[in-house]
């Protein structure tokens, strides 16, 4: 296997340009405040920033809507800003991925603009049109309560257009030659311009067939020629897949000989590490992790938290959904879609670090590579009297200055937090910053050590019988090394006895403490888990390194 293949062992930083930092004053945050951050984000030890869409649009759906491909939006600066935060960042190391939205486009993008004038355009058919309004048209919305339908009547067409988000995201037709031909341009523009890859938004919608009838087949075919191009054109450069999907068609989407996507996000075991967090029930997240255990070599899985949109949980049982809810987001107005919880991290743990530490230690040490969301690192809280998942996108709290140092307009993108637990007088990163046991230097000191075991991206996982259903306990082998990663999900202190067969196995060697563990009878440890505790552990002792095998 190659070895270098970055993405096996990423730590990814999601961030949104408009609310991360302002830099001229406007109210909205910029590419050039952005890179004057890069120093704050390499001190975090991240290695990767996946950069929310920022091409030009109406921004109706937070830049999910874009309306030319090609250009920044000059809210955010120019593409000479974008040019130089891409080569400031790669100064530190650090790769920039970019969201890929063309599942749809803004109804304002010119293409859908000709397309519904003129029926002998040739953009007329880079969208997806019916005469009459197809029977299922009040099937498959993607945000139920708020849309209304996938297909709405343009007055200008006199027909009907298929659209699987709003009503002004209409959907590109992926079986037009000449729409993958813009797609492959799109990708082609941007990786000249510095990017690693893409967060492919809304894959399985992408590669669907679309139109009025009622069977739709999956062109998975599509995801191997998106790669071709993308590794003919920038050799490391990769797709992370938004795709919600079961795991049996797991192997679809990453192609049987690892010759499709490079990474997906594991949507399947984010739900039932909520579920595990909520309960302390881990039987369905270890069922999740053998479920989701298939992948090509050289394919990845990228674990997160919290992200952007709401936490989906629709692809969990009704009760186990509802144990969720109760636990995290009883309240009808802290629920979005009929599925979801729309709240931060910080909140839904009610700001109890020693569990936010547990969480992020647990999705440190699952088989993949992290996401993590921009503000989770401090424990930033919601503002749930914005209007759907805006809740959760409020802008980055810097410091104790007036609009938490993220802009000096007055009339910031978005409200920032001011009152109660989560304002930034109380969570902001200048004063995390000075104080040791912050979240903060917390997050920083967890990455530090994720990169230094890198047996997590690479090696082979065996979950250890802990006899507690409350705690997880992951073995890794990788090259003659191994960990042991422990999780107690429980606000309870707990003994665990766990079984290591091998020789080397009798000595756990904890990365995090000086708390190691000495094995008795045959292999077994006896571990006292605190409250919320997790235990990193070298098996053998960090003696076993030195003898890194070089294969
Ligand atoms: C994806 C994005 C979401 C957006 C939608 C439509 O699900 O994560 O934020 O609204 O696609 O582009
Ligand atoms: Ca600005």
């Amino acid at each position: 296997m190659i070895k270098d293949l970055w993405y096996k062992n990423a730590v990814i930083y999601s961030v949104h340009v408009g609310t991360y930092m302002d830099s001229n004053a406007d109210g909205i945050g910029d590419f050039e405040g952005l890179a004057r951050r890069l120093d704050y984000l390499h001190g975090l030890g991240v290695t990767c920033i996946w950069l929310g869409p920022f091409q030009k649009s109406p921004r109706r759906d937070d830049g999910y809507d874009i309306s030319d491909f090609y250009q920044v939006d000059p809210c955010f600066g120019t593409l000479g800003d974008f040019v130089e935060f891409t080569n400031q960042a790669e100064q530190r190391g650090i790769r920039v991925m970019i969201d890929l939205v063309v599942n749809h486009t803004s109804d304002q993008h010119p293409w859908f603009q000709e397309a519904r004038r003129d029926p002998a355009s040739k953009f007329r058919d880079f969208y997806v049109w019916s005469d009459k309004k197809p029977e299922n048209a009040d099937e498959g919305m993607v945000f139920p309560g708020v849309q209304k339908t996938t297909w709405t009547r343009d007055p200008v067409a006199g027909k009907y257009y298929f659209h699987r988000f709003y009503d002004f995201q209409p959907d590109l037709n992926t079986e037009n030659p000449l729409v993958l031909a813009e797609i492959r341009k799109i990708m082609g523009f941007w990786l000249e311009l510095g990017v690693c890859g893409f967060r492919m938004d809304a894959m399985p919608f992408v590669i669907s067939t679309k139109g009025p009838q009622p069977r739709h087949r999956l062109r998975y075919d599509m995801l191997r020629s998106f790669r071709e191009f993308l590794q003919w054109r920038r050799g490391d450069a990769i797709i992370l897949a938004e795709a919600n999907v079961e795991p049996k068609n797991n192997l679809h989407y990453f192609g049987e000989d690892g010759d499709r996507l490079q990474m997906m996000f594991n949507f399947w075991v984010n739900q039932r590490v909520f579920y595990a967090l909520a309960t302390a029930d881990i039987k369905p997240l270890v069922k999740a992790l053998e479920q989701t255990r298939d992948r090509p070599d050289n394919a990845q899985w990228a674990h997160f938290l919290r992200n952007h949109d709401e936490l989906d949980l629709g692809r969990l049982t009704e009760e186990q959904r509802q144990a969720v809810f109760d636990d995290m987001g009883p309240d009808k107005d802290m629920q979005l879609y009929n599925r979801g919880i729309r709240r931060r991290l910080g909140p839904m743990l009610r700001g109890d670090w020693r569990r936010l530490e547990m969480a992020y230690s647990l999705l440190f040490t699952l088989p993949g590579s992290p996401v993590i969301r921009y503000g989770d690192e401090l424990g930033m809280g919601d503002d749930l009297t914005l209007p759907e998942r805006n809740c959760a996108r409020t802008p980055m709290q810097w410091s104790t200055e007036p609009l938490a140092g993220f802009t000096r307009s007055s009339k910031p993108v978005l409200p920032v937090i001011e009152q109660g637990p989560y304002g930034f007088h109380k969570i902001n990163a200048a004063d995390q910053r000075r104080d040791a046991s912050s979240l903060l230097n917390w997050t920083e000191r967890i990455i530090r050590m994720r990169k230094e075991v890198p047996e997590i991206g690479w090696g082979d996982f065996k979950v250890l019988d802990t006899g507690n259903d409350g705690v997880l306990a992951l073995r890794y082998d990788w090259r003659n090394n191994a960990v042991v990663t422990i999780h107690n999900l429980r606000n309870e202190s707990t003994e665990i006895q766990i079984r290591l067969a091998d020789e080397k196995g009798r000595q756990l060697v904890n990365l995090l403490t000086q708390d190691h563990s000495q094995a008795h009878g045959r292999g077994v440890h006896t571990i006292v888990m605190e409250p919320y505790g997790y235990h990193w552990y070298r098996v053998g002792g960090l003696g076993y390194l030195l003898e890194r095998s070089n294969e």
